[in-house]
């Protein structure tokens, strides 16, 4: 193994308190020069000279992994390699230093870029109108939420439309969503191929369901191929279907969420769109909807008439889920980047992001147990059960040998789960390297691997003393 990362003994960096030499040499002599009526107390800010602070973040940056270090295979994440046009574009001074309460005519240009982004994000999922506000996955869940109780409840019906239904595989956001949004939640078992077992749909769907949630392909890396059905079962009950856009990376310009029939959708553009996303931040979430629900959308909509572009606010009926316009960076790295790309570029990167999950999901399954048969999609789950070795051992032997760890024990429904997401940013040699190293891990003695990592900034982490003792600062 010859990885080894770089450390630190880095101090925080308000216990660097540190001047230069002027200053600490002027400030001694002006304590006697000046009378003490003209003298005024420093603020108190930090007082760390420029090159003391590119140090210490620079010496931080070294002793971290990152989209830019390598691979990073985190499943349901799409931890992709971020193209640097796309942060140069956010960067120009234009953009990122206009002030969000610019008269609209002076602004012509940002709005464009928003107003243009909304016409590919309905082509790109084929729904109708689209609002740019949501600042993440989970608040354009709980945007779309919102939305399924503002319909229910111009309709009259929430007192009775409190259920919604979620599969058994879907991303914990989304019944934190429902929640949050005052349903009650229903969760569904997944069938033996991983995806809605019908039947249980059938049941569980009835006159009290205001909507389905669900991911398509889902979590396990597999697309329902009973999309269209679900669709009917859930319309055919008055209810709504929710598409969680956080798997969109693998079905741009093949499929899209208003083919399969949804009402709702929600685009991590973090995760598909060109935006560095680890770390928690920052992200986009815009919500996209059918026409049926168009005035349901969170205001502002970018319209454009003869006289240009401007922002209407005539949606009044849901109100604002975040302040003005969205994260307006992350949503000029997606028009960049879908710009960029164009539909035939779109389109080849969800291929190759497909061909790489199912070259890691072949070349890995002589190893490891495959959760579910078949061909995947963006990303592939496997079991480490059967092998003895723990799924939490092999990430910490992987992050040791130099690259990301996987998602693991993730989905629930997975024993000892290493869900692993390559995406198109991956070369063959890369994945073949991963592999090797996975496969290596299997065969290291119980005793040696679950003391690794050992070659990295910080050794094996008390993960439950982390979760019990939660100290956020
Ligand atoms: C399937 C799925 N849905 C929703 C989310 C939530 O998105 P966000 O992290 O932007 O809130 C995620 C995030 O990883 C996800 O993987």
């Amino acid at each position: 193994m010859s990885f080894k990362q770089a450390t630190y003994d880095e101090p925080h960096i308000k216990s660097m308190q540190s001047r230069t030499t002027f200053e600490t040499i002027t400030g001694e002599f002006s304590n006697s020069i000046i009378p003490q009526s003209m003298r005024i107390d420093q603020p108190s800010v930090p007082m760390i000279p420029e090159y003391d602070v590119v140090r210490h973040y620079t010496r931080l940056s070294e002793m971290n992994y990152s989209v830019d270090t390598g691979f990073y295979p985190l499943g349901s994440c799409t931890m992709k390699f971020n193209p640097k046009y796309a942060d140069k574009i956010a960067a120009m001074h234009l953009f990122s230093e206009t002030h969000p309460l610019r008269p609209e005519w002076s602004v012509q240009g940002s709005l464009a870029v928003m107003y243009e982004l909304q016409e590919y994000l309905k082509e790109i999922s084929d729904m109708d109108e689209v609002s740019l506000q949501p600042l993440a996955g989970a608040q354009g869940e709980l945007t779309g939420v919102l939305i399924i109780r503002k319909y229910f409840e111009l309709k009259g019906e929430l007192d009775t439309r409190r259920e919604i239904v979620i599969p058994d595989s879907a991303h914990g956001t989304n019944p934190a969503s429902a929640a949050m949004g005052g349903f009650d939640v229903v969760e569904i078992p997944s069938n033996k191929n991983g995806t809605v077992d019908i039947d249980a749909l059938k049941y569980a769907v009835t006159e009290k369901t205001a909507g389905f949630m669900i991911t398509n392909p889902n979590t396990l890396g597999i697309f329902d191929p009973d999309i269209l059905e679900i669709a009917e079962i859930v319309h055919s009950k008055g209810a709504l279907l929710y598409y969680d856009g956080a798997n969109l990376n693998a079905i741009l310009g093949i499929t899209s969420p208003g083919i399969m029939g949804f009402d709702i959708v929600h685009f991590n553009l973090h995760k598909t769109f060109a935006t560095p996303h680890g770390g928690g931040g920052p992200g986009a979430a815009p919500v996209a909807v059918k026409k049926h629900l168009a005035d349901l959308l969170p205001p502002p909509i970018v319209r454009k008439n003869n006289a240009g572009y401007y922002m209407d606010y005539s949606n009044s009926k849901l109100g604002n889920i975040a302040s003005f316009y969205g994260s307006f960076g992350v949503l000029l790295r997606a028009w960049s980047y879908i710009k960029r790309n164009g539909a035939d570029g779109l389109k080849l990167n969800s291929s190759r992001a497909v061909l790489n999950a199912n070259y890691l999901a072949k070349k890995l399954s002589k190893s490891l147990k495959i959760s579910h048969d078949g061909l995947k999609k963006h990303e592939v789950v496997f079991s480490s059960e059967q092998t003895g070795v723990r799924a939490l051992d092999i990430a910490k032997y992987i992050i040791d040998s130099g690259m990301h760890a996987p998602t693991v024990y993730f989905p629930l429904i997975v024993k000892e789960a290493l869900m692993i997401e390559p995406t198109e940013t991956v070369t063959k040699r890369d994945l073949d390297a991963f592999v090797d190293i996975i496969e290596r891990s299997l065969k290291e003695d119980h005793e040696t691997i679950s003391k690794r990592p050992i070659n990295t900034a910080s050794g094996r982490l008390d993960d439950v003393k982390a979760a019990r003792e939660l100290i956020l600062k």
